[in-house]
């Protein structure tokens, strides 16, 4: 079962779930209002949804990305006063979509479409609602839009009502044609919005799909942001519980989860270059943080001959490049594949490595530097490779600093291994992506697709996904977006792909029913 309701919007989802199907699923039936759920209507505008799954969706997008802490430009980060606009708003659109609403004790919002009797485990779809400073509008906001809208379409259309299991009962069969009376099939569906996933406010990613996950430590209430406010004092604050209690009841069981789902926008160019839509994820790629401390002889620039310096400033460019030649082209550096047989050139794929913060001190142009530090980010889907390039790495750097006469340290900040998707759920949205990207390409339709078949990718970005890893299986969808352009207010995701990504999130949500029954 979900976890226990709480004061911010409490409304008990039995009555409100047991109300939607009085009020929405009879009318619907009974008045037959030509009801298309598309799968049968490949070729036209029929089934498509525009209205929900682009207009209304897009209109959603700007608006939500108009809820701001910052003036002029979007931030909202966890628990700010924006974040708390941001959620009555997340609720009144999920309650429109019919959805019981509750927000937990990190400030997750969850919407729950249960029905009346359920017993089966619950489809969790979700994306974050808080974004990093100066950001776009598409991340995350577009996981959370696009799944209310799915299960908006699915309400209106009574599909979400029909999807049930035929009653054997002899006194019903006169009425069998009228499905609505068949017993409900046990399928629940639910939204998640997530409180923090950037980690902007307190530098620890995941606090909230962490804590459904039931992986978050206590001892992260007592971390505190750059104002020395903790994450219990800013919970606190807000009316939450905040005892490591409270935290524990947000956790959801395994046994009431059967799979996790994310629409998320690409971050990167792949889906632009490939001039598709959409597409499915693999995994999400391990990641190692280090930082790297290069100590050297501070000394005057215009007196120390070359010949006697020992400058951490050119020994760390010399670890930066070669830091790049390892990532770069790998299987130059790791002679020892050859005999294991361990690395292919697809679990060589993927990997990345970056220096993105370069310190020296004291900083000024006529000091040679006393000391450099330079931070280290390296990715790859296979954890293996992973491993050994941070090894390699590590050596790398002892060798070239004895060679200089520096004096080098590595220190292991952060490891997490790769996430792969499931295999079974990747193929089910590899399918409804087809099918919704044909019926878009379709006469009648709109957009122009060129590939042939779902491009398959890696996630070289952290995401709910991985922590919701933890509890059940996921499967992740990702959106093409402009130039492959993110965290910035540049982000943009063509209305089209939008409307692409709702679309397959609604076969797939449909498809899945099926399949799970
Ligand atoms: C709910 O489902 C259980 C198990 O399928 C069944 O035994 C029970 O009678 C059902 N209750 C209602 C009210 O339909
Ligand atoms: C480098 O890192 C060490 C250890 O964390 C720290 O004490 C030092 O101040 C840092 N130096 C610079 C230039 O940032
Ligand atoms: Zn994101």
């Amino acid at each position: 079962m979900a976890p226990s309701s709480t004061s911010t919007s409490t409304s008990p989802p039995s009555v409100v779930v047991v109300l939607i199907l009085l009020l929405s699923a009879v009318p619907a039936r009974l008045a037959s209002i030509p009801v298309s759920d598309g799968l049968e209507q490949l070729g036209g505008g029929e089934g498509l949804h525009r209205e929900i799954l682009r207009d209304e969706t897009v209109l959603r997008l700007k608006e939500l990305g108009k809820i701001s802490d910052g003036e002029g430009f979007l931030e909202r980060t966890f628990l700010s006063p924006a974040s708390f606009r941001a959620t009555d708003v997340i609720i009144s659109w999920m309650k429109d979509a019919g959805l019981a609403t509750w927000v937990d004790q990190m400030g997750n919002i969850h919407g729950r479409f249960e029905p009346s009797n359920s017993t089966e485990k619950a489809l969790l779809i979700g994306s974050h609602m808080d974004t990093v400073i100066d950001a776009g509008m598409y991340d995350g906001a577009l996981g959370i839009i696009c799944a209310i809208s799915a299960l908006k379409v699915l309400r209106v259309t009574g599909k979400l009502q029909r999807l049930t299991r035929p009653v054997e009962h002899s006194v019903l069969v006169s009425l069998q044609s009228v499905s609505w009376l068949r017993e409900p099939l046990s399928y629940c569906s639910q939204v998640i919005a997530f409180s923090d996933e950037e980690g902007v406010r307190f530098q620890t990613t995941f606090l909230g799909s962490a804590a459904v996950a039931g992986i978050l430590p206590e001892s992260i209430l007592q971390v505190s942001d750059k104002s020395g406010t903790t994450v219990q004092e800013a919970l606190r604050l807000n009316s939450f519980e905040a005892t490591a209690a409270a935290l524990g009841q947000v956790k959801y069981s395994p046994e009431s989860v059967g799979s996790y789902v994310e629409v998320h926008l690409e971050q990167g160019p792949v889906l632009e270059a490939l001039r598709y839509p959409l597409g499915v994820v693999k995994g999400i790629a391990g990641q190692t943080r280090l930082k790297v401390i290069v100590d050297g002889s501070q000394g005057h620039a215009g007196t120390v001959p070359m010949k006697l310096r020992r400058d951490p400033m050119v020994a760390a460019a010399e670890l930066v490049v070669t830091l790049e030649g390892l990532c770069k082209d790998p299987s130059r550096f790791l002679t020892y594949d050859e005999e294991c047989g361990c690395f292919t050139e697809e679990s060589l794929a993927g990997l990345v490595c970056t220096v993105g913060e370069l310190l020296t001190w004291p900083s000024a142009s006529n000091v040679i530097p006393g000391q450099v530090n330079f931070t280290v980010d390296i990715r790859a889907m296979d954890d293996l490779v992973r491993e050994t390039i941070v090894a390699s790495f590590s050596r790398i750097v002892m060798q070239r600093c004895d060679h200089r006469l520096v004096d080098c340290a590595v220190e292991h900040k952060h490891s997490a291994a790769a996430t792969p998707c499931d295999p079974e759920l990747t193929a089910q949205l590899k399918r409804a992506t087809r099918s919704a990207v044909s019926a878009m390409a379709a006469p009648g339709g709109h957009a122009a697709v060129a590939g042939e078949s779902t491009p398959v990718l890696m996630s070289g970005a952290g995401h709910d996904a991985m922590a919701m890893a933890r509890l059940t299986r996921v499967g992740m969808l990702f959106v093409r977006c402009r130039g492959g352009v993110s965290h910035s207010p540049e982000e943009h995701v063509a209305e089209d792909d939008v409307w692409a990504a709702g679309l397959a999130l609604l076969r797939f949500v449909d498809q899945h029913a099926v399949a799970e029954l």
